[in-house]
């Protein structure tokens, strides 16, 4: 996931190398000449003069930098360096914000805790990413007759990543720029936005507190943010983890008043610079009071702390042990009083015992009760990525088969509890909860590799579990490194019982040869009674009889919308979250501007005509 992250995230967040060196406040101007100006001094009708970015404000161009157009060019900056030159070349003043035409005529929020929602990654904590019958309220024959209800666009945004939280008639969604809306699900106009400090890309939960509610979510950032759900006002927020390259992908899972958060990072992206000292990250889950944010228990999946183990060729210093990152939301075990959680590889070696591995955490105390490796001696970084392998890419180095997505806790239909986890290697693992994650079955639904298997996540309906295929592939054409056309992509169905294959169903190729068309499926999975809905890095978004596995439902949502908050939409790649079903309509992300997948900025709405 990393890689899904790695590659591409690394452009996000913030940079801030002065923890370990020591600096001194950069001069906007220095780095405008140094980074910027070869460029934007130079008269080329394709790029806008340094004239026309002196009229943007700072916080649009901080933005463009963090997560808009020039996200690759600035990534190399420190996040002090980039604050500098946004200060140097914007004015002052916040953006100008949506039009009137945009919001709602009632801008009123009310949450029915009643109501049919599916309020955080998953519908509830086991992270099944299946909706029922009364709450999907969507009939195979009516998933047939889909049609798109409105578009909803983010303002100069490239990708389109955070899952929508829906409550009844109410949504709640992120964005790239940071930008979090809550939006009425009928018409998608705007109730109100709060602006976080960096990218939102994790679902939202929604929680009580006190009369009220809280929308809960992280940033790229890494900092965790509590906003009153009735009215856009910030309660609290916290920075969760201080090292320089943390962030917040997955949702937090919430139970009885406590945010359990999963702590990732890019620093594993960080490492292709010879000149990085890799690696000092531990992954872990930090649980909060949603009420105040006071911290429970922080527990790291790596329990020692980083210390130097030498030097790389290039004479930098080596840090160990690292990496173990958690990408998806905890699955709460209230039975059991536990959460689970799946991990990420090591970024430098020694590699531990706690990476690419599934753990379980006591709910009260954090502490690790058991922990089953999948993978062993994962010791991977970026530096291994460039083609030559650079100085930070560790001997020995491992297949960077990280879990990237939540566990799933579900009874198969003889009544049998199981842990499913799905892995960047490919396999689908289901592990009994109660005799220490001690395997059931093991099946294969793909190939593997940095960018394949399973990514972003699977669902369960209590007959199968749905894994969709990454596996997407590099290739060079005209010197370009591009995903391959027709690598990647496929959905299978396994039986809970016993891990055999109930179908699957290969990808679709391509259609138009579009650079960087892909049919890999690494976008989460969703399903109801009857249908799975996977979407593809081609931009299609598909439904799938769960029978066997034939297409009832095929949209293209690579086109152009008329938004209804007037803003330029068109969608992209799907890949991240997966769709959200409630209600009889089917909520969806399109726009994922990374591996070189098509760029896209809308959140899409399905209703049954
Ligand atoms: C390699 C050339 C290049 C470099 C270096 C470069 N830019 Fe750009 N920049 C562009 C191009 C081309 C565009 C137009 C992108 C588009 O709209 O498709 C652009 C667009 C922008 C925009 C968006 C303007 C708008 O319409 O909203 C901002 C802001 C910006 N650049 C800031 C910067 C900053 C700050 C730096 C230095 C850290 C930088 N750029 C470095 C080529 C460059």
């Amino acid at each position: 996931m990393k890689k899904l992250l790695g590659c591409t995230l690394f452009t996000l967040g913030a940079i801030n190398l002065g923890t370990i060196y020591g600096a001194d406040a950069p001069s906007g101007q220095a780095v405008y000449q140094k980074r910027c100006a070869a460029c934007h001094e130079q008269v080329s009708p394709r790029i806008p003069p340094r004239t026309a970015l002196n009229n943007l404000t700072s916080a649009r161009i901080l933005r463009v930098m963090n997560s808009g157009a020039m996200m690759t060019i600035a990534y190399p900056l420190k996040r002090d360096e980039r604050e500098a030159v946004a200060a140097f070349l914007g004015k002052a003043g916040a953006e100008p914000g949506p039009p009137a035409s945009a919001y709602c005529k009632d801008r009123g929020v009310h949450i029915d805790t009643a109501a049919s929602s599916w309020g955080s990654w998953s519908p509830g904590t086991s992270n099944t990413r299946f909706q029922p019958a009364g709450a999907a309220r969507l009939s195979i024959d009516q998933v047939r007759g889909l049609k798109l209800k409105w578009a909803f666009a983010f303002d100069g945004d490239i990708s389109s990543y955070s899952q929508p939280s829906v409550i009844g008639g109410q949504i709640f969604v992120g964005s790239a720029s940071g930008l979090v809306h809550a939006l009425h699900a009928d018409t998608g106009c705007i109730q109100w936005t709060y602006q976080a400090n960096a990218p939102v890309r994790t679902a939202i939960s929604v929680a009580p507190v006190g009369r009220n509610h809280a929308v809960l979510f992280g940033d790229l950032n890494a900092t965790f943010y509590a906003v009153e759900a009735e009215t856009g006002k910030l309660l609290w927020k916290k920075k969760v983890d201080d090292h320089e390259a943390a962030l917040i992908t997955g949702a937090a899972s919430v139970s009885n008043g406590v945010a359990y958060i999963p702590v990732a990072s890019w620093e594993e992206a960080r490492s292709i610079g010879p000149e990085y000292p890799c690696c000092t990250f531990r992954g872990s889950v930090v649980a909060l009071r949603v009420n105040n944010g006071a911290q429970v228990w922080k527990t790291f999946t790596i329990s020692e702390t980083p210390h130097t183990t030498g030097k790389t060729s290039a004479g930098t210093a080596r840090f160990a042990p690292s990496g173990a990152g958690l990408w998806g939301t905890p699955t709460i075990d209230l039975a059991r009083k536990r959460l689970y959680v799946a991990t990420g590889d090591n970024y430098s070696p020694p590699a531990t015992a706690n990476s690419d591995a599934i753990l379980a955490l006591d709910l009260a105390t954090g502490r690790i009760l058991w922990s089953k490796q999948a993978t062993a001696g994962d010791a991977f970084n970026s530096g291994c990525m460039a083609g030559v392998d650079g100085p930070n890419c560790p001997e020995n180095r491992g297949p960077d088969f990280d879990f990237g997505s939540s566990v799933i806790m579900i009874q198969t239909p003889q009544g049998r509890e199981l842990l499913l986890a799905g892995q960047k290697s490919g396999m689908v693992h289901a592990l009994d909860p109660d005799k220490n994650g001690e395997i059931v079955w093991q099946t294969r639904v793909a190939k593997g590799g940095v960018i394949g298997g399973v990514q972003w996540g699977m669902a369960s309906d209590g007959q199968n579990v749905y894994a969709a295929s990454s596996d997407a592939v590099f290739v060079t054409r005209n010197q370009v490194r591009v995903l391959d056309r027709d690598s990647g992509g496929g959905l299978t169905a396994l039986r809970l019982t016993d891990g055999s294959k109930a179908w699957s169903v290969a990808p679709v190729s391509c259609a138009v040869d579009q650079i960087g068309c892909s049919p890999a499926q690494s976008a989460a999975v969703t399903a109801i009674p009857g249908a799975v809905f996977s979407g593809s890095m081609d931009g299609h978004l598909r439904a799938y009889s769960t029978e066997d596995g034939r297409v009832l439902f095929d949209f293209n949502t690579i086109r152009d919308y008329t938004a209804v908050n007037g803003v330029k939409a068109r969608g992209g790649a799907m890949d991240g979250p997966g769709p959200v079903i409630v209600n009889g309509m089917v909520f969806v992300n399109s726009g994922y501007a990374r591996f070189g997948g098509a760029p896209g900025n809308v959140l899409l709405a399905f209703a049954v005509e």
